[in-house]
C-alpha cells in the first residue's frame, strides 16, 4: 500500500475507519447478493448502507478524529526547539562577548562564563614519557587508570568504580574517602602499592586554579553537592584522604578539567587540535588562548605563549542571556534540578538533561491528550523515567518504522499507537537537534575567537571530543559538525575527532608534560 494512502487511512479514526471497512465489505457483498437474492434484498441493503453512512457522519461529528490537529498541536509545542541560523548566530555572538568578558581584568568579576586558566601552557609534543596513575571524576562513574606513555604510544589499564548517590550528595570527606579507597584498590591490583607514583587528577567541575597542581572548587554542577568542598583545594582534600588510609603513596602532580584532558590526549595524536569538548553527562569546552588576551592573569607565564582556558560554558545564560530560547520545559527542568538557576546552557544540551526535557514535553502533551492515554501519566510524572539513552534509540529509527519506537516505549511501560510514536520521534529529534545546534554555536564562537588571533590565515583546526552524547547519540556528532561549519563563516574549518578515554589519558599527559 502506498504510504500516502496508508497515512490517509490512519487519519481516519477507528469509528469512521471501522465503518469504512465494513462498508467496503458490504459493497463487495452487494453485487453477489443482488444477483442471488434479487431486488428486495438489494433495497434492504441499500437502506442499511445509507443508515450506516448517516451514522458514520454523525459519529464523525461526535468523535472528530483529531489526528491532524493533535499532530499539529504537537508541532506547535515542538516548534520552539527549532533554532534557525540567525538565532544561532546571535547565541554564538553573545557567547563570544561572554568569553571576552570572562578573560578581562575587570569584566571577569561579574562574568558568568568563568574562562578559567588551566595553567596548561603546552600541548604534548611526543617527548612525554613515564608511568602515571590517573583519576577521572565527573559523572556517576569514577575511573582509575594506570597509564604508560612511551615513544608516542600510550598503554593503559583501568577500572570503573561507581560513585554511590550518598557520596555525591553526602559529606566531602566521605566522597574523598571513597575516591582514595578506589585508588588504593586499583593500585594494589596493579601491583604498584609499594611504589611512589605520580598522579594526574581529572576533576570535571569548575575550579579556580593558581597552579597546575592546585584547584579550588568554585561550585558543584551536575548531580554533585557534597558538603564542605566548595571553596577548598581538591588536591589537598584528596591528599588528606589518601594519608588517612596510609596504604598507598601517590603524589598528585596535576589537576585538570575533563575538557583539558580531552584536548591534551587528542593533541597527542593530532597537532591541529586546539579545542577540547565534552558532550556527555555535562557539557563544557576549553581551547588554547593567547596569554596576552587573558588580561585577568596577574602574572603572565609567557607573553607570547598560550594557555588552555577551561571555559565552563555550561554557565552561559545564567544571567538571562539565553532567556529568549528558554522554553517552559527548560524552566521546569531547572527548578527541579540539583542546582536551580545554574548551568542554563548545559541544561539545554547535556546528557543528564536531554531525556528529562523530552519527558517533560511528553508529560505536558499527555496531560493535554495529544499523546498516549492517561495510563502513561504515572510513568511520565516520574523524574528520570525517560533516559537520554532512550532518546538516542528512538532517533536511531525512522519515524515510519514506528514498531521499533513502540518497542522502546513498551520497555518503559508506555503503550503507544502509531501517531504517538511519530510524535515521540519528533520530540526526541527536536530536543537532540537543539542540543547539537547549541553546542555548534559554542564551538563556532571558539573557532572565531581563535581566528581573531590570526585573522590573515586560514584556520583549519581540530576539536577533540569525548562524552556519551557525542559517542552514542546517532545524529548529534553529524549535526554538530555540519552546523558548526555553517556558523563559523569564511576562512575557518573545524574538524571533530573522537578522543577515546581522553579525559583520563589527558590527566596523565598533563602530568607528563609538567614533569618533563
Ligand atoms: C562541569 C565542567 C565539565 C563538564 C563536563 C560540567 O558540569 O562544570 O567542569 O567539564 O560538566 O563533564
Amino acid at each position: 500500500m502506498n504510504t500516502s494512502i496508508r497515512n490517509e487511512l490512519f487519519r481516519s479514526g477507528p469509528k469512521v475507519g471501522e465503518n469504512r471497512t465494513k462498508n467496503a465489505l458490504l459493497l463487495t457483498a452487494t453485487s453477489t447478493t443482488e444477483a442471488q437474492e434479487g431486488d428486495n434484498n438489494a433495497k434492504a441493503l441499500k437502506r442499511t448502507l445509507s443508515a450506516q453512512r448517516e451514522s458514520e457522519y454523525t459519529n464523525a461529528k461526535e468523535f472528530p478524529r483529531n489526528d491532524m490537529s493533535e499532530f499539529r498541536r504537537a508541532c506547535e509545542k515542538v516548534k520552539q526547539f527549532m533554532l534557525g541560523d540567525n538565532e544561532l548566530k546571535t547565541i554564538r555572538d553573545r557567547l563570544l562577548e561572554n568569553m571576552r568578558r570572562g578573560l578581562d581584568r575587570e569584566g571577569h568579576k561579574s562574568a558568568k562564563v568563568k574562562m578559567l586558566p588551566s595553567f596548561v601552557t603546552h600541548l604534548p609534543d611526543g617527548r612525554e614519557c613515564g608511568t602515571f596513575i590517573a583519576l577521572d571524576l565527573g559523572g556517576t562513574n569514577f575511573r582509575v587508570l594506570l597509564i604508560d606513555i612511551n615513544e608516542e604510544q600510550i598503554d593503559m589499564d583501568s577500572q570503573i568504580y561507581r560513585v554511590p548517590q550518598e557520596c555525591m550528595t553526602g559529606t566531602g570527606e566521605a566522597l574523598f574517602d571513597h575516591i582514595a579507597k578506589c585508588m588504593s584498590d586499583f593500585i594494589n591490583r596493579m601491583g604498584f602499592a609499594d611504589r611512589n607514583i605520580a598522579c594526574g587528577f581529572t576533576f570535571s567541575f569548575p575550579c579556580e586554579q593558581y597552579a597546575i597542581n592546585s584547584a579550588s572548587l568554585i561550585t558543584w554542577t551536575k548531580g554533585f553537592s557534597a558538603s564542605d568542598v566548595e571553596g577548598k583545594d581538591v588536591v589537598t582534600l584528596l591528599t588528606e584522604a589518601v594519608a588517612r588510609r596510609g596504604d598507598i603513596t601517590v603524589e598528585i602532580v596535576a589537576v585538570v578539567n575533563d575538557t583539558v584532558g580531552t584536548l591534551m590526549s587528542c593533541a597527542f595524536e593530532d597537532h591541529a587540535c586546539q579545542i577540547g569538548l565534552i558532550a556527555g553527562t555535562g557539557s563544557n569546552a576549553c581551547y588554547m588562548e593567547k596569554q596576552s588576551n587573558i588580561t585577568k592573569l596577574d602574572e603572565l607565564q609567557d607573553i607570547d605563549g598560550k594557555m588552555c582556558i577551561n571555559m565552563e560554558w555550561g554557565a552561559f545564560g545564567d544571567d538571562g542571556a539565553l532567556d529568549e530560547w528558554t522554553t517552559e520545559y527548560d524552566r521546569v527542568l531547572d527548578a527541579n534540578s540539583v542546582h536551580p538557576t545554574k548551568q542554563r546552557f548545559e541544561k539545554m544540551m547535556a546528557g543528564m538533561y536531554i531525556g528529562e526535557i523530552v519527558r517533560l514535553i511528553l508529560l505536558d502533551m499527555c496531560k493535554e491528550g495529544i499523546v498516549f492515554t492517561e495510563d502513561a501519566l504515572e510513568i511520565l510524572e516520574t523524574p528520570e523515567s525517560f533516559g537520554t539513552h532512550m532518546v538516542s534509540q528512538i532517533v536511531d529509527n525512522q519515524p515510519r518504522h514506528f514498531a521499533a519506537v513502540q518497542n522502546i516505549l513498551a520497555c518503559a511501560d508506555i503503550g503507544a499507537i502509531r501517531r504517538d510514536c511519530e510524535i515521540v520521534h519528533m520530540v526526541c529529534d527536536a530536543v537532540s537537534r537543539r542540543a547539537a545546534y547549541m553546542c555548534a554555536a559554542g564551538i563556532s564562537a571558539i573557532a572565531i575567537k581563535i581566528h581573531q588571533n590570526r585573522p590573515d590565515e586560514y584556520l583549519d583546526i581540530t576539536c577533540g571530543v569525548d562524552g556519551s552524547v557525542y559517542k552514542k547519540h546517532p545524529t548529534f556528532a553529524k549535526l554538530l559538525k555540519v552546523k558548526t561549519n555553517e556558523l563559523v563563516g569564511l576562512g575557518i574549518f573545524v574538524n571533530f575527532r573522537l578522543s577515546h578515554d581522553g579525559s583520563g589519558k589527558g590527566a596523565a599527559l598533563v602530568s607528563a608534560v609538567s614533569t618533563r
